[in-house]
């Protein structure tokens, strides 16, 4: 099934230089990257994207740094692109990634992992419409 994701390549990796590694791992995983843009949240931006984690003991701190610098957000498309890009980044944790995954390679901690992919097709769908509007998707 072509599905699509939202990919953010965090202020960690923006601010390390590796946002052309991000997106030629992205590419070279058979992603097509349809959409892109860099921005810098606000804090009250970044709590507005993790509104599902609102409750969790990290969520002041994942916003803090969210909003510490530009981030480039980017739609990704293909076939099962959600599962695929997740495969992609590896776990959540660069301590648990797979080697040669994204976060394994430019990720820190937990925390600064390097990079997002949603984790749902619902998620995907809230945060793809978060950042791009209609016209920004129906470039190609
Ligand atoms: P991400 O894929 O952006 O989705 C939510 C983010 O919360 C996650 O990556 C991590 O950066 C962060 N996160 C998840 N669990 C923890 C945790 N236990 N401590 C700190 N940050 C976390």
């Amino acid at each position: 099934m072509i599905q699509r994701t939202l990919s953010i390549v965090k202020p960690d990796a923006v601010a390390k230089n590796a946002i052309g590694d991000v997106l030629a791992a992205i590419e070279a995983g058979g992603l097509k990257v349809i959409a892109t843009k860099m921005l810098h949240m606000s804090k009250k931006q970044a709590e507005g994207f993790y509104a599902v984690h609102s409750d969790r003991p990290f969520f002041n701190d994942l916003t803090d740094f969210m909003s510490e610098g530009p981030v480039v957000v980017s739609v990704l498309e293909g076939e099962d692109a959600i599962a695929k890009y997740r495969e992609i980044l590896g776990a959540t944790n660069p301590d648990e990634a797979e080697e040669g995954t994204v976060r394994r390679r430019i990720g820190t901690n937990i925390e600064r992992n390097a990079a997002h992919g949603s984790d749902a097709p619902e998620t995907a769908a809230f945060e793809i419409s978060y950042f791009f509007n209609a016209l920004e998707l129906h470039q190609r």
